[in-house]
């Protein structure tokens, strides 16, 4: 692999004209551009997917028109991409009827979907009982976004340790190695233990929430080695062997 394009970034909001990420290709590809710049040589796409606004095949079919506009151009700055989305997690989604055009996929079939709570979650039974069903019934991974913006589940290891149990998988921002003090040294005692698997940008635009992958990893390789930096990117690109593959 290009050194110089070692990371991945496994939560973005680039597609164009696709969600409140960017609002048009020349955005999606200075966003790219600064990726790429820092290092990142894939990126997962993952806009919105809000069930309860709307169905997934007019999701799909808008993704599939912004993802055409913009893999041309990614291939010139030799950017892979990987077409997923952050789903919304309600019960709509259990009675969907196949998730698997949401989901990242790796080399074995397996697929992974980017899940979003409510912040205001408190993971409750009721709600670790709807994820495991989310697994159960659709056999999907569930990875969860930004897993520091949930304050009942990043205050309680123990919480994440049972879900990690479940099978679930934790995403964090990389912005929360740019926080205050106790929310670094958490975050960084987390990826230290293996409790997060996946780092993002969760960027959505070049101006108030730019894609500032470095900062975040760096913090990361000088905390706690350049082999615990690299080992969020392989677990990513095991996650999206799959999608990879595809093509993109
Ligand atoms: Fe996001």
């Amino acid at each position: 692999m290009n050194e110089d394009m070692r990371y991945v970034d496994f939560h973005t909001h680039i597609l164009p004209e696709m969600d409140d990420g960017a609002k048009d290709l020349s955005e999606s590809l200075e966003m790219l551009r600064l990726l790429r710049e820092q290092g990142v040589g894939a990126v997962c796409l993952t806009p919105h997917f809000y069930p309860y606004r709307e169905g997934p095949e007019d999701f799909l079919e808008r993704r599939q028109r912004s993802f055409s506009l913009l893999l041309p151009r990614a291939r010139e700055l030799g950017v892979r991409l990987v077409p997923a989305s952050e789903t919304f997690f309600t019960d709509t989604v259990l009675n969907l009827p196949d998730l698997s055009a949401l989901c990242m996929r790796d080399a074995q079939g397996r697929r992974y979907l980017l899940t979003e709570l409510p912040f205001s979650s408190s993971f409750s039974a009721r709600t670790l009982d709807r994820i495991s069903r989310l697994m159960g019934v659709h056999g999907v991974v569930p990875v969860l976004a930004h897993i520091e913006r949930y304050p009942k589940l990043f205050s309680d290891a123990g919480k994440i340790d049972e879900l990690i149990e479940m099978g679930c998988l934790m995403q964090m921002n990389l912005e929360a190695l740019d926080g205050g003090f106790f929310q670094k040294r958490k975050a960084l005692r987390y990826i230290r233990d293996n409790m997060i698997h996946v780092v993002g940008t969760d960027s959505h635009n070049t101006r108030t929430r730019p894609p500032a992958y470095l900062p975040g990893i760096t913090a990361v390789e000088r905390a706690l080695g350049k082999e615990a930096a690299a080992q969020l990117s392989a677990n990513a690109r095991q996650i999206i062997s799959g999608s990879l593959a595809d093509g993109a």
